[in-house]
């Protein structure tokens, strides 16, 4: 089968590679119908984890059962399903609480719990940038989605950002009626925008230099902040006549950057720290890791110096890590559904699994409309 493979830093591949396979008798396939390129493949993609060469990438899955192991009771050949970007057992301490996004038992990597597909330090999974994938754990991991070809692509948004977006929201403490201050205009600072606002948030601001993604946010009735222009914190006490923000969502990453495109990993947690107000509270999605092998420094790669005495001092709280997909998608499917919620309104290209490297380079680059690229491995 065809699949993208990373290569090395900025650089991926599509390949012939062994055809994914059923491995355990609790294991489905599926064929892929649309797989996303994630601002977390960027993190890979610029040489900045441990991932092995010759993965193949790919966490944002959906598609149709085509095999499903002798083990799996209730997931049916020919079902079109989400695949949540998190692989989870379904039964340990984590799973059971529904944190499947630390299960205990799926990732072998000392040291690590919680386990994805085609991630670094997730686990030996591939990914599904791809035409076909393996499931671990069929009936317990998908999600089933209405038949046919209908919302494909806002339902391709539940394998990862939307519900990451809204993890980052429920982790920020949000009440109706707060005003939400969202850092990264990403996709998904803008499913966070989109998910405060579908929980009732009186005003939601979003931060970012992109004009293009700025521009996606007003469209759905954020206020666009362009750090670019000016102290971002400023901006919003500007807009709020002083009063701040009630809750923020961390939507950026170890990779933060300055208007100048310098890197300070603090720089977006130290803005919430001081946007946010007193006892208000901060939910954390964009990724740190514990170790940034980019970093020159090699004294500073394991430390994100931030605003702790301010946080402390302004006695906030704040949530981190990564969402854990299956305690929402069920729910934001229905949204879909019914058209309460769209989460396709991100969606920039839509280009065959070959046009992969070159939708890499340009989304890598942020080139001016290179919001969110999805995949079609199987035409
Ligand atoms: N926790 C999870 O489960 C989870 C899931 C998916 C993605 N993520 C992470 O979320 C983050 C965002 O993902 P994405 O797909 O939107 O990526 P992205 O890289 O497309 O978006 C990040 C945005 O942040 C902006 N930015 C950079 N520095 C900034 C600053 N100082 N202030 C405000 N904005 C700034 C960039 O211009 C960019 O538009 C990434 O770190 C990704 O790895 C986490
Ligand atoms: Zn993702
Ligand atoms: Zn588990």
């Amino acid at each position: 089968m065809k699949a993208l493979v990373y290569k090395g830093t900025k650089q991926v591949a599509v390949e012939d590679v062994p055809d994914a396979k059923i491995q355990e008798p609790v294991d489905a396939l599926i064929k892929l119908t649309t797989t996303n390129i994630c601002g977390s493949d960027l993190h890979m993609y610029e040489g900045r984890t441990s991932v092995e060469q010759g993965k193949v990438l790919g966490h944002e899955n959906m598609g149709v059962v085509e095999e499903v192991g002798p083990g799996v009771q209730f997931v049916k050949v020919g079902d079109r399903v989400s695949v949540p970007f998190n692989i989870a057992c379904g039964s340990c301490r984590n799973c059971t609480q529904g944190w499947t996004s630390f299960c205990t038992r799926m990732n072998p990597t000392e040291g690590m719990d919680g386990a994805a597909y085609g991630y670094a330090n997730m686990g030996p999974y591939d990914g599904g940038q791809a035409q076909y994938l393996r499931i671990p754990h069929a009936d317990f991991n998908l999600l089933n989605l209405p038949e046919g070809h209908e919302l494909e692509n806002d339902f391709t948004m539940l394998s990862d950002i939307f519900p990451t977006g809204w993890h980052g929201v429920v982790l920020s403490g949000m009440q109706p009626g707060d005003r939400v201050a969202v850092f990264g205009g990403g996709p998904v600072g803008l499913m966070a925008a989109h998910s405060a606002m579908l929980m009732g948030a009186s005003q939601v601001f979003v931060v970012d230099k992109q004009a293009d993604r700025l521009k996606l946010a007003e469209s759905i009735g954020a206020t666009g902040i362009d750090f670019s222009a000016g102290d971002p914190v400023e901006q919003i006490l500007d807009n709020t006549g002083g009063v701040a923000v009630d809750r923020g969502v961390e939507a950026v990453g170890f990779q933060a950057h300055d208007s100048a495109g310098e890197e300070h990993p603090e720089l977006a947690l130290d803005n919430l720290v001081n946007v946010v107000r007193t006892t208000g509270g901060i939910g954390v999605v964009g990724v740190y890791v514990p170790s940034d092998p980019g970093l020159s420094d090699p004294s500073a790669a394991d430390r994100v110096g931030w605003q702790y005495g301010t946080f402390f001092t302004k006695g906030q709280q704040m949530g981190t890590g990564q969402a854990p997909v299956k305690r929402y998608n069920r729910q934001l499917r229905d949204l879909i559904i019914t058209g309460r919620a769209t989460p396709s309104f991100i969606v920039s290209h839509e280009v065959p699994l070959e046009q992969a490297p070159e939708a890499y380079d340009k989304f890598d680059q942020r080139v001016d409309g290179y919001t969110k690229v999805l995949l079609k491995p199987n035409g």
